[in-house]
């Protein structure tokens, strides 16, 4: 029998740059409060949220994701052509196929380059760089573009109470290249599929029951409880994956979805005073998969966050699923 020879990548990965697009549009609490019976006090207390971005109709998904990874790929130093391989982490891509990515890819001079799409709603950014970084190591990319892109907005009911201050757009990608030392941590991550029914859409497409687009469908509390201790206890595992402590962080970066889910999550892990933790949930919302990488730019822009520190990242959402990993920054 004919062995089948395996291919062999770097011996470890690192992210080389990272880009961001926030929508132009800003809606403060006030305006939102024109839509749902709320106030600005009982959003801010609840999730930290005073202000969000929209996209409006020209700040498409391949247009939002293409100009965060013009600013990713310069930053890394990357062409378009170098690019050999494209994932697109979103859940509001609303065409159910073909996939955005390739359409990205051509858009970036990456055309040829595998591009897919994966659906793993807020954790969708750290599943795509535990990709890219499997598929680094193993050989089968050398330069894997990530992006975390949503138009929540476009899915989001907004006269529902319950969520329509919450959920927001833009985008964010990171290039995923080889490197000498090992710059991205082994990813921890799970599902729980029994709970699917908590945060999911009303209804399917092809239910002829009513002609409304489907909206978010989310159980608040459920959500929260999952978070706030399923999710950070894992968070533990994954700096003892990384074989770090807590002390040896920088900063912390979690999803932003809530405020409260922040601090359970630091009080989990006992966080020390010196790591900086992002706290961007109160400009942009929930953003899904774009929130980390959205961060991870306002921590840079402010200042708190340098090339070379140490990040402990962590997604969680619809699924229910969640991934995390620690990473050095770019
Ligand atoms: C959505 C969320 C902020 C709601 O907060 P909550 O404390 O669970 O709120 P509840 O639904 O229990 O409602 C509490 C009270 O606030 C009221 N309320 C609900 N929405 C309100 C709003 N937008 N404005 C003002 N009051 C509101 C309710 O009517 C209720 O009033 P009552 O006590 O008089 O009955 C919170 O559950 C949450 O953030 N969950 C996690 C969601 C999340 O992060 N999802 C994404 C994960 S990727």
């Amino acid at each position: 029998m004919s062995k089948i020879q395996s291919s062999e990548g770097a011996q470890y990965a690192r992210i080389m740059g990272i880009g961001s697009y926030r929508p132009r549009r800003v809606v403060d609490n006030a305006e939102m409060c024109t839509m749902i019976e709320s106030s600005d006090e009982w959003i801010v207390q609840r999730t930290g949220i005073s202000e969000r971005r929209w996209a409006s109709e020209d700040e498409t998904i391949t247009m939002m994701s293409v100009s965060a990874a013009r600013q990713a790929m310069e930053r890394a130093g990357i062409e378009g052509s170098e690019i050999d391989c494209v994932i697109v982490a979103t859940v509001t891509h609303m065409t159910q196929f073909p996939a955005v990515a390739p359409q990205i890819a051509l858009e970036l001079g990456a055309q040829g380059a595998p591009a897919y799409d994966i659906s793993a709603a807020c954790a969708g950014f750290c599943v795509g760089l535990a990709q890219a970084d499997a598929l680094v190591r193993s050989g089968a990319a050398t330069h894997v573009l990530v992006i975390g892109v949503e138009r929540l907005t476009d899915i989001t009911n907004l006269s529902d109470r319950s969520t329509a201050f919450l959920f927001a757009d833009g985008a964010g990608a990171a290039i995923v290249g080889p490197s000498d030392e090992p710059k991205i941590g082994p990813v921890v991550w799970g599902a729980d599929g029994a709970a699917a029914d908590v945060l999911k859409m009303t209804r399917t497409w092809d239910d002829d029951s009513s002609d409304e687009t489907p909206t978010v469908y989310m159980e608040g509390q459920a959500v929260f409880k999952w978070a706030s201790q399923t999710v950070a206890r894992k968070t533990t595992e994954m700096l003892d994956k990384a074989g770090l402590s807590v002390d040896d962080l920088d900063l912390f970066i979690p999803h932003q979805a809530n405020n409260r889910i922040i601090d359970a999550m630091m009080r989990t892990l006992r966080m020390p005073e010196h790591v900086t933790v992002a706290r961007d949930i109160k400009r942009q919302g929930n953003t899904s998969a774009a929130s980390i990488p959205l961060a991870i730019e306002t921590l840079y822009e402010e200042g708190k966050a340098k090339s070379g520190e140490t990040a402990l990242i962590v997604g969680f959402g619809g699924g229910l699923i969640f991934a995390g990993q620690v990473i050095v920054l770019p």
